[in-house]
């Protein structure tokens, strides 16, 4: 069958590597792409929230199957789109309904979702503009630090964690009364702060039946130890050693059941990823965040480990009959390492040369943020490749994809040396 990713980041790239192995694979296309799935698929240049285009691109090719990369289209609705329109609703969408959706694009109503399902989360509150003295209030009752989260969708942004009880109200106010994150930010959510160390698993279902993929740590700060400002993810390593099989099982029947669960019970329909953000608290496990897709870069150490077919996987999603799946997991460790612009995550310079791709050995390169030009591969995004190996030892995993990146290059290139530190 033809198949269309939609997207263009390194989980793209990776979801296009996996899925032109299979034998079920026709013609793979990718939208918008980057340079490393124009070299194995066909670039298309369309938006990823350009429905109109992608139904007559999915129309004109016969596309049978549309697998979502990132959540702004699926918080728009795509899956929807496609299920209401004659001519598109017998496609395979692999991503939940615009219901589903809401537990990433709206932060209030993951809340909710799991105070109705009885999932273990902190305690919160949430405040509009209209309740700003009341949210300052309950600011005083808590201890620091201080967790705000702006309701909707802000390019990972959103969240602030503030020490000081005055600042906190700063930003509260900010946030509400001044819409310092935009509409994103006409609610926000001020939880109890979760002191322990973060995992992310990552399921997918048929809206009945779910697989639990592996599990995957990222690494989201630009600075080594943790330290400067948030970006899209530096870094991944699967799966986390701490994560042991008392631990996993907690997760799955405090989380994982109850969450496949109460999507029935609301009748949801969602046939896609849940990747579920956790801390682990003490020995529990705390849920931070829903998304409603997979991560990036974890999808560049998660997915190179699962060895089923991953279109057939797929079919059976679309065809609610995942019970009939068992993984075939890569029992080594994945790492993968994102190397980014010089300045990002604030500004920086696109357009650089990338020398180096050609010579990596015993690793497979991910691109980002990449497109070509006169022949070259050059920058073109803040993150811009990611470096995958594998290995017993995650520890070994690392020194090979650090060794491989020294032999890439552009101006400005910077990734971080110490992923794993804290392990
Ligand atoms: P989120 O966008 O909800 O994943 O939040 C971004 C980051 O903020 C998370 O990856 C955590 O590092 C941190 N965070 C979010 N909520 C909490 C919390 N309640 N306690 C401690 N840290 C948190
Ligand atoms: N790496 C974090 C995310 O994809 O949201």
């Amino acid at each position: 069958m033809n198949i269309l990713v939609l997207g263009s980041g390194g989980r793209e790239h990776t979801f296009a590597h996996q899925i032109i192995k299979s034998q079920q694979c026709d013609k793979l296309f990718v939208a918008p792409g980057n340079a490393g799935t124009a070299g194995i698929a066909t670039n298309v240049a369309i938006g990823v929230n350009d429905f109109a285009e992608i139904k007559k691109l999915v129309l004109k090719e016969s596309i049978r199957m549309v697998v979502v990369g990132p959540e702004d289209p699926l918080v728009n609705g795509i899956y929807d789109f496609f299920k209401e329109d004659e001519a598109l609703k017998s496609v395979i969408v692999i991503g939940p309904s615009k219901r589903g959706a809401l537990l990433e694009g709206s932060k209030e109503r993951a809340k909710e979702f799991m105070a109705a399902h009885n999932i273990p989360t902190a305690a919160y509150k949430s405040f509009t503009a209209a309740s700003v003295e009341a949210g300052k209030q309950f600011l005083e009752t808590l201890q620091a630090p201080y967790v705000l989260k702006a309701d909707g969708l802000a390019a990972g942004k959103g969240v602030l964690i503030l020490q000081d009880l005055v600042e906190a109200k700063a930003e509260l106010e900010d946030m509400l009364t001044n819409k310092k994150f935009g509409t994103a930010s006409e609610t926000v959510v001020i939880e109890e702060f979760l002191d322990g160390i973060e995992l992310s698993v990552f399921v997918l279902t048929d809206g009945k039946n779910y697989l639990t993929l592996p599990t995957a740590k990222d690494y989201k700060r630009i600075g080594e130890g943790d330290t400067g400002l948030n970006t899209g993810g530096m870094g991944a390593i699967s799966p986390v050693p701490f994560a042991d099989a008392d631990f996993m099982k907690k997760i799955e029947e405090q989380v994982v059941k109850p969450t496949v669960l109460g999507l029935q019970k609301e009748n949801i329909e969602y046939k896609g990823f849940i990747f579920i953000g956790l801390i682990k608290v003490g020995e529990e496990p705390k849920v931070i965040e829903y998304n409603v897709r997979m991560g990036d870069p974890e999808t560049e150490a998660v997915l190179p480990r699962v060895k089923n077919d991953l279109v057939e996987v797929f079919e059976h999603v679309g065809k609610e009959t995942l019970d009939q799946v068992t993984l075939d997991l890569d029992a080594r460790s994945a790492v993968t390492v994102v190397a980014v612009s010089g300045g990002y995550p604030e500004a920086y310079e696109k357009g650089k040369v990338i020398t180096g791709i050609d010579t990596v050995q015993s690793a497979t390169v991910f691109h980002a943020g990449t497109t070509a030009k006169d022949g070259a591969i050059v920058t073109n995004g803040g993150r811009v490749l990611a470096v995958t190996s594998f290995d017993i030892d995650f520890r070994k995993a690392l020194i090979n994809s650090y060794q491989n990146l020294e032999k890439i290059d552009f101006e400005g290139m910077y990734y971080r040396k110490d992923l794993g530190f804290d392990l």
